[in-house]
């Protein structure tokens, strides 16, 4: 039966009425005295099937099919494209208004899900956030305070203090620059760009760069080539370099005196695999899966000592995911670690 259909409603109701009244008259004609006559049953159950057809039509047309009408032009009027939902045509009214609220239902519920689960991810930012603003600038302003009330005449700390003040900025401005780097990559503001480059010069000038640092804790640097020749990558250079540096200052930061970090480049038919590993002090295995996330720390008062904001890892994972690629973390503690990712070769 068409359940949309306010006629056929209507033609089925009165008909079972006139049918009632047939019977009802039947039952009658068995009483003493009754009167009814074969004219009788078809004029009074055709005047019942009539008026109750009227009636029921109105009544339904009236107070329940417009309603349900209207209730479909909204939802035509309201059609989200990311829903799926086709504009209808034909098919029964009622059946197809169900089926289309149980999608928008689901959908909705999804929806409200994914917000709630942002919402608790960008409380956790911003307190985040304000956290490592606070330590600094508490810093800068303490420094201040004890240069104002007379710590500007005394030689023995005001250049110190002035020093200390100015590598508190220096940090604040690299947290900045971080969350900046982190936001562009995300809204996709950033776009790569990508050229033909030596991955092998890269990873030398990058190593060459932290050099210094390495020394301090005496760690050295290895590369090894399977190709032994220039290996040219298609990549956004800049942001690869960010990626080598991040990952072999961690290395370093991470790394124990006199140890090494490795760099293993390898050929991957069509990409490049490259692999960063330490033998520092490793990670425990219930911290990886949240290791790439933003500010997070293993052990916060360590990384923050460094001078670490816990948003390195971060920005390494978005600027591989923007080369479509994966990065990969193998780690054990207490022997070290191992970062691995590919690029797209370009052999011409
Ligand atoms: N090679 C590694 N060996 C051991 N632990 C590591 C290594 N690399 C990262 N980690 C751990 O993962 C955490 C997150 O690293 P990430 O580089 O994102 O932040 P960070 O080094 O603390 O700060 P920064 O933003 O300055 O890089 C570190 O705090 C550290 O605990
Ligand atoms: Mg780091």
């Amino acid at each position: 039966m068409s359940s949309g259909n306010p006629k056929l409603i209507s033609f089925i109701s009165a008909l079972a009425l006139g049918i009632i009244t047939v019977l009802a008259l039947f039952a009658v004609d068995h009483v003493p005295g009754s009167f009814s006559t074969i004219d009788n049953y078809i004029i009074v159950s055709l005047a019942v099937f009539v008026v109750s057809f009227v009636i029921i039509l109105i009544i339904i047309e009236v107070f329940i099919y417009k309603k349900i009408k209207k209730i479909d032009e909204i939802l035509n009027m309201h059609r989200l494209e990311s829903d799926g939902i086709e504009a209808r045509n034909g098919g029964d009214l009622l059946t197809n208004i169900v089926k289309e609220v149980e999608i928008r239902a689901k959908k909705r519920i999804d929806e409200i899900e994914k917000l709630n689960k942002l919402e608790v991810y960008r409380r956790e930012f911003l307190g985040n956030v304000s956290h490592e603003l606070k330590t600094p600038i508490f810093n800068i302003q303490g420094y201040i305070t004890t240069l104002l009330d007379g710590g500007l005449e005394d030689p023995t700390i005001n250049k110190d203090y002035l020093q200390r003040a100015e590598r508190n900025v220096e940090r604040m401005i690299m947290i900045v620059e971080d969350l900046n780097a982190i936001t562009q990559l995300e809204t996709g503001e950033l776009v790569l760009e990508k050229e033909r480059f030596d991955i092998i010069q890269l990873i030398g000038e990058v190593f060459d760069s932290q050099e210094l640092k390495a020394k301090d804790k005496k760690i050295v640097f290895g590369l090894l080539n399977d190709q032994n020749k220039p290996i040219f990558v298609n990549a956004d250079k800049f942001r690869i370099r960010q990626v080598l540096t991040n990952l072999i200052v961690n290395s370093v930061t991470y790394g124990k005196e006199d140890g090494k970090t490795n760099i293993k480049v390898s050929d991957a038919g069509k990409f490049v695999h490259i692999e960063v590993s330490d033998n520092g002090i490793g990670i425990a295995p219930q911290h990886l899966p949240r290791l790439f996330e933003r500010f997070y720390r293993v052990d916060k008062s360590r990384s923050r000592e460094q001078g670490g904001t816990g948003l390195g890892l971060a920005i390494v994972k978005h600027i591989i995911e923007a080369h479509d690629q994966k990065i990969n973390v193998l780690s054990t503690e207490g022997s070290g670690s191992k970062f691995a990712f590919m690029l797209e070769k370009d052999e011409f």
